[in-house]
């Protein structure tokens, strides 16, 4: 099983045939995965390039690779990376792509991952650029979604918090925009809400969104996905001190609710602990969903999935 592009940047490029065959092939490593993984991408390098602090995304990655049998190469952390000495992301891209059979790349510029991809002599995949795209994160969400609620068609999504700068709600959105009938409501402050970019899509695809403040107008979801405030787009500090921790879920909003819910970590207090022993947490079970969702991922990005 392929997937009919070499680089992935963002979710847009994605068509439902797309996502349906990467959640199949997620499926599958799930049983490769409690077996112990397997030795299909023997031989195989994935460079990791993590220019922003990472570390489920960077170790999910990593741990993919490893349990197909793949081996990995990292680079993490700016000052000890040569686009600290001024070489451009092409450059480093060139160059990394003649050690490395896969790159994946998280960096803090918005289109950063473009530029990467148009230049990549191997598979790319941006693990987020700035406050632009995770396209995987989205996967890996849609995935959840898909094994918590046996479906994606006809949900109510609510996402709550820096719908702004958060990217993974980004990516998301424009995923659940290849299902039928989803609808979504909006909860956030007036300073951080879904840029026009997502929500003329919805509009455009005749997708039912509602943009509100308060979280409580938002619990009447299958999903409520949380995300923690960006601190690290934030220009003015006092601005995020003051916006940081406007939303906190705690067990007495969910009382009498039948949602899941998601955040992609990490969290700053944005969702409190006791809600973590409710059946309906399911972020925790979601970070597992990263390691399947990124194997079937680099296995069908280098022509190895079955
Ligand atoms: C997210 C990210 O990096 O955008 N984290 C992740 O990849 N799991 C969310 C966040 O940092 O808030």
């Amino acid at each position: 099983m392929t997937l009919p592009f070499q680089h992935l940047t963002s979710t847009k490029q994605l068509s439902r045939d797309d996502t349906d065959a990467i959640l199949r092939v997620a499926k599958e490593m799930e049983v490769v995965l409690r077996s112990g993984g397997d030795d299909r991408l023997k031989g195989k390098i994935l460079a990791s390039l993590f220019y922003e602090p990472s570390t489920r995304t960077r170790l999910s990655f990593e741990a993919a690779m490893h349990r197909l049998g793949g081996d990995v190469v990292t680079a993490d952390g700016f000052q000890f990376s040569s686009l600290y000495k001024g070489e451009s992301i092409e450059d480093t891209i060139m160059v990394v792509g003649q050690y490395a059979d896969i790159i994946c790349m998280r960096h803090p510029d918005a289109g950063s991952a473009d530029k990467a991809a148009s230049v990549s002599p191997v598979p790319f995949v941006n693990a987020g650029d700035g406050p632009s795209q995770h396209p995987t994160q989205a996967l890996l969400d849609l995935y959840t979604i898909q094994k918590e609620h046996g479906q994606i068609d006809g949900l109510h999504i609510t996402m709550v918090g820096d719908l702004r700068y958060g990217r993974t709600v980004h990516s998301l959105s424009f995923l659940l925009g290849l299902y039928k009938n989803v609808s979504f409501t909006l909860v956030s402050p007036k300073e951080l809400t879904m840029p026009q970019k997502v929500t003329s899509f919805f509009t455009e695809k005749g997708l039912k969104y509602e943009e509100v403040e308060e979280i409580e107008e938002g619990l009447h979801a299958d999903v409520v996905y949380m995300t923690r405030v960006q601190k690290e787009r934030f220009a003015d500090h006092s601005e995020y001190e003051r916006l940081k921790l406007k939303y906190v879920l705690t067990t007495k909003h969910l009382e009498g609710k039948d949602c899941i819910v998601m955040h992609p970590l990490p969290r700053v207090g944005e969702i409190d602990t006791a809600v973590d022993h409710l059946p309906k947490a399911a972020y925790f079970r979601q970070a597992h969903n990263g390691v399947v969702t990124r194997m079937a991922l680099l296995s069908m990005l280098l022509g190895a999935a079955k």
